[in-house]
C-alpha cells in the first residue's frame, strides 16, 4: 500500500494512483466519523462490507444505464474506479424525514415527505458542508445548469431504483447522499457519472417492519451493534464475504447447541 503513490485521503476512504492512466484505487478504511468529524471511531469491518456493498449497488446502476466510476473490486477492501473530476457537491435525496431535515423542519423522524426531495450541500469540511441551492453552484461555478440537470435526473433514477431493490430486502431507503464527477473521453466528451460510494455510510436504511436503524446512525446516535446493522445490510443483499457467511454460520450453530 505505502509503494502507491497516495492522491487523496478522506475521512472514510483513501484514493490511490491506479494502474492504468485514468483510474484510482479507492481503498475503504474502518474509520468512522460524524458531525463533520467531531465524533470520529472504528467500525471495524466496515471498509470491507462497504466495498462489497458498494459495488453490487453500483453494478446493479450501472445494469439500469447510471453511469458510474466503478470498474471492478480488487480485493476486501479496494476497487478499481475511473479518475473523475469531482464536482464538489453532495446531492442528499430524502424519501422520509430524518437527520437534519426532521430538526429543520422539526418533524419526527419517520414523517413522510409528500414527494422525494433533492437538497445540494458544498462539500466542504472547513464550512461544514452548508446547504446551498442552483444559484450558489452554477454561480461560484462547481457546475453548469446543464451538469444541474443531469445530476437531478440521475439521482432520481438512483432514487427509484434503489427504493425499490432495498425494498425488496426489507429496507427503507429514508435518504442518501451520491456525489457526481465529470469522466471525459479520449475525443474530449465529457459525462456527468456517478461517483464515491453507495453504503451504510450514507444511506439511512430501516427496517420495514422493526424501523430498526441499519445504518450510520447507529454509530452517530450510540445506538449499538454498528458492526451487526452494516453486517445485516450485506448479509440482505446477499454480497456478505465468504468468511463472514462461515463465521455467522458457525455462532448460529454454537447459540443452538
Ligand atoms: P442529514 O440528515 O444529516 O443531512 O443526512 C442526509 C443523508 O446524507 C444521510 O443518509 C446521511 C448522508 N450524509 C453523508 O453521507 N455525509 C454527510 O456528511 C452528511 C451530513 C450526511
Amino acid at each position: 500500500m505505502s509503494r502507491r503513490r497516495r492522491i487523496y485521503e478522506g475521512k472514510a476512504k483513501v484514493l490511490f494512483e491506479g494502474p492504468e492512466p485514468g483510474t484510482l484505487v479507492q481503498y475503504f478504511k474502518d474509520d468512522a466519523t460524524a458531525f463533520n468529524n467531531q465524533k470520529k471511531g472504528i467500525i471495524s469491518g466496515k471498509g470491507v462490507l462497504n466495498n462489497r456493498i458498494s459495488e453490487y449497488l453500483m453494478t446493479r446502476l450501472a445494469e439500469m444505464g447510471i453511469p458510474t466510476h466503478f470498474v471492478k473490486r480488487l480485493n476486501m477492501r479496494e476497487q478499481l474506479v475511473y479518475e473523475l473530476e469531482i464536482i464538489p457537491v453532495e446531492v442528499v435525496v430524502r424519501n422520509i424525514a430524518a437527520g437534519s431535515f426532521a430538526k429543520r423542519f422539526n418533524m419526527p423522524d419517520g414523517t413522510p415527505i409528500p414527494r422525494s426531495i433533492v437538497e445540494y450541500y458544498y462539500k466542504s469540511d472547513e464550512l461544514g458542508d452548508p446547504m446551498v441551492t442552483e444559484e450558489h453552484i452554477t454561480a461560484f461555478g462547481w457546475a453548469t445548469p446543464q451538469d444541474l440537470d443531469d445530476i437531478m435526473a440521475l439521482a432520481l433514477r438512483v432514487n427509484d431504483y434503489m427504493t425499490g431493490l432495498f425494498l425488496g430486502v426489507g429496507l427503507r431507503l429514508v435518504d442518501f447522499k451520491l456525489e457526481f464527477g465529470r469522466l471525459y473521453n479520449d475525443n474530449g466528451e465529457m459525462r456527468i457519472v456517478l461517483a464515491d460510494e453507495i453504503s451504510p455510510d450514507n444511506c439511512r436504511l430501516w427496517d420495514v417492519t422493526t424501523n430498526e436503524r441499519l445504518d450510520k446512525d447507529r454509530f452517530r446516535q450510540d445506538l449499538g451493534d454498528v458492526e451487526e446493522a452494516y453486517r445485516e445490510v450485506a448479509r440482505r443483499l446477499g454480497v456478505l464475504p465468504e468468511g463472514e457467511v462461515r463465521e455467522m454460520k458457525a455462532k448460529r450453530s454454537e447459540a443452538k447447541a
